[in-house]
């Protein structure tokens, strides 16, 4: 395996080949079809099971209390897209693509597949059809009114556990890329506000010994965080504070990252979060530092114009162009100072206090 930020963010569209067309709009049909097999394969810890080599289905079933020849059509078809192989002795095995299903490798997908599929996530997708007509998300109508965040730190703290590991787990290749490609060096002190458990203030961290960090999130994200950080061997340059981001950010940054934050939220609620981000900066000369997709024009593939409508069903959230980071720095006392490119798929939208 290899630890290539995946999947790339500009270029071909993934079903860009010489396939009929007819052909290939079947394969993005069965799109969720293929979310499921995933799903179940990585849930039921399959690939972890075979890291010490070949096993039939009944034994796989057997491990994973599954029945048996149901979990063979599950492998069966999760070897047709290349993730385990089947052998002609009747054992499966692991693939390239399956080891991102191991839970204890750098870059793990495993609990992304199984955040992918919970269902929670899933049925947002069976009313996208209400979405389209009103605008809203359909989420919060699924969760009694809750946010994805509320729903998580209030309703399933096991499951959020999931989520934030999977966050974590997608910053393995990514975080240490961002920190060699953009000069964190210059910022005494970083804030990294929405940081999860901590993946990338520690990339950033470990690049530059003379930075300190500040590390926010909500609990079930900071409890986590020191974990890693120690394990990191940069705990003691950090602050971890837990706290809400629509009620107050803290203030003595020199840079406030907000990595995969901006899509989550409406543009009125983003204008709501940048706004406690500059009341904590305050006077001082700091910088904002989004991380996120920036959206190319007109039919130029990315990953983030797809994820736009994963982050609309499921609470209103948005992908953005430039002309539309412009518009909402703008909105909340900042001004577009850059955009730097970054580790596919986000760049590096900075505003400065205007
Ligand atoms: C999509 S994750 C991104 C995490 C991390 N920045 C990254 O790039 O992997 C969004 C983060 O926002 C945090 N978050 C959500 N609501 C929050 C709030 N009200 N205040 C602070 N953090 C919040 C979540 O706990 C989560 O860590």
């Amino acid at each position: 395996m290899t630890n290539e930020p995946s999947p790339p963010a500009l270029g071909t569209a993934p079903f860009g080949d010489d396939r009929p067309d007819q052909e290939q709009v079947l394969l993005m049909l069965a799109g969720k079809w293929i979310t499921g097999v995933i799903h179940v394969v990585a849930r039921l810890g399959i690939a972890d099971l075979l890291a010490g080599g070949p096993r039939t289905p009944e034994d796989l079933a057997a491990a994973t209390g599954a029945h048996s020849r149901t979990l063979y059509r599950f492998l069966r078809a999760s070897a047709a897209l290349g993730v385990f192989a089947e052998r002609s002795d009747g054992r499966f095995e692991l693939t390239p693509k399956a080891e991102y299903l191991r839970g204890d490798v750098p870059g793990s997908l495993r609990n992304l597949a199984y955040f992918y599929g919970e269902t929670t996530v899933w049925n947002c997708w069976g009313h996208v059809m209400d979405t389209v007509r009103t605008g809203e998300a359909v989420g919060p109508k699924l969760r009694g009114g809750k946010t994805w965040f509320q729903y998580l730190e209030q309703d399933a703290p096991e499951f959020a556990e999931v989520f934030h590991r999977s966050m974590t787990a997608l910053n393995d290749a990514r975080a240490p890329r961002i920190a060699d490609l953009f000069d964190f060096g210059r910022f005494p002190v970083v804030a990294d506000i929405g940081g999860g458990q901590g993946r990338l203030l520690a990339a950033i961290l470990l690049r530059h010994p003379s930075v300190r960090g500040i590390l926010y999130d909500i609990p079930t994200a900071i409890k986590g965080a020191r974990e890693l950080l120690e394990r990191e061997g940069v705990a003691d340059r950090v602050r971890c504070e837990e706290g809400s981001f629509f009620e107050s950010v803290p203030a003595g940054a020199d840079a406030y990252v907000l990595k995969a934050i901006m899509h989550d939220w409406s543009d009125t609620a983003c204008e709501g979060i940048l706004r406690r981000v500059r009341q904590a900066i305050g006077g001082r000369d700091a910088r904002l530092l989004i991380i996120d997709g920036v959206l190319p024009e007109l039919n130029t593939w990315h990953y983030s114009k797809l994820m736009d409508i994963a982050m609309l069903v499921n609470d209103k959230g948005a992908e953005r162009t430039t002309t539309e980071w412009r518009r909402l720095l703008e909105a909340s006392g900042f001004e577009l100072a850059a955009v730097h490119p970054t580790a596919p798929p986000h760049c590096i939208v900075e505003g400065r206090p205007s």
